[in-house]
């Protein structure tokens, strides 16, 4: 029986919490600083097991006591950005909230792989990996799943052929450099360069790298958790069935596409042992020279918060 703990009962740890009931995946400990909230979150989700028909455990709490064991730490605690609010504000904030939540899990659950989902994500997945002093191939952060996703959904809508049949991978880090490598974005095979105009890609793209504040301008509070909830549960899945999905995740280059000593969303093979494998996809220059930026970009924050973090 698999337990996955999920720090952070919003939006975004609620719907995760639901799919893996749901779909039969694992039991699920539900826990937040905020007293109630997750107790119930959780009974409510007990009493619609009998409406879906599966057995599965979820446990919503306060103690950290009662993650013991998990065989995933799921992190979404952490705040949004709020207005007024500076990068450095949220970078700081968030880096003391994953700090400390790493440190209480891993206490619990030794053995655990994390999955990071806080942002700044690759930041905050490093900040994980830091913190937790684990092998990085039992770190990794989610937001390539998610971006890919966004770059998937607007290819189908601009085609209207069916999504089911859209491929593609956001590498890169979580932000306005991620890297859409729509070389290899496909419609069943056939690259999209067939089926659209290049401006048109472009807009898609753009489109992407903006996803996350599309749905934050939207909704006015808060931000997305459809998309990143069932993100994070296609990676769970994956490793706890030992699915060996090949899946862009943020995870640990030492040398991988030339970058070194820095989490950023590159292709991951995902098994019941993390990360397995980081996959070497050829790259043109730009694509690879797009990757560098971003990647430098996520080193200059982690510069950032490491001083911040001095400071506290
Ligand atoms: C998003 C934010 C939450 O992309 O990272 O939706």
């Amino acid at each position: 029986m698999s337990k996955v703990t999920v720090v952070g009962s919003g939006f975004v740890g609620a719907t995760v919490a639901q799919y893996l009931a749901d779909n039969d995946v694992s039991d699920v400990c539900l826990i937040d600083v905020v007293e109630g909230m997750p107790q119930g979150k959780a009974l409510d989700m007990m009493q619609a097991a009998p409406v879906h028909g599966h057995a599965r455990k979820v446990v919503g709490t306060n103690d950290y006591a009662d993650t013991k064991g998990s065989d995933i730490v799921v992190i979404t605690a952490g705040i949004a950005r709020k207005p007024g609010m500076s990068r450095d504000d949220l970078l700081k904030t968030n880096a003391n909230i994953v700090q400390s939540v790493a440190k209480e899990t891993i206490k619990h659950s030794p053995d655990a792989i994390f999955i990071c989902v806080t942002n700044p994500l690759d930041v905050m997945t490093y900040l994980t990996w830091k913190t937790t002093k684990l092998p990085t191939s039992r770190v990794i952060g989610m937001a390539g799943v998610l971006d890919s996703a966004r770059f998937q959904a607007f290819i189908a809508m601009e085609t209207g052929y069916s999504v089911q049949d859209v491929r593609a991978m956001v590498l890169g880090g979580h932000g306005d450099l991620m890297v859409p490598v729509t070389r290899y974005a496909t419609v069943n095979g056939v690259p999209i360069g067939n089926l659209m105009p290049e401006t048109k890609i472009n807009e898609l793209v753009t489109r992407t790298q903006n996803g996350g504040a599309e749905i934050v301008s939207l909704l006015k509070t808060g931000s997305a958790y459809y998309g990143p909830g069932r993100s994070v549960a296609q990676m769970v899945e994956s490793i706890l069935r030992d699915q060996k999905r090949l899946l862009p995740c943020a995870v640990y280059a030492d040398g991988d596409y030339g970058l070194k000593d820095v989490y950023i969303g590159l292709p991951a093979v995902l098994g019941r042992n993390g990360v397995e494998k980081i996959v070497d996809i050829k790259l043109l220059d730009d694509e690879k020279a797009a990757l560098k930026k971003s990647a430098d970009s996520i080193k200059e924050n982690v510069d950032l918060m490491n001083k911040l973090l001095v400071a506290v």
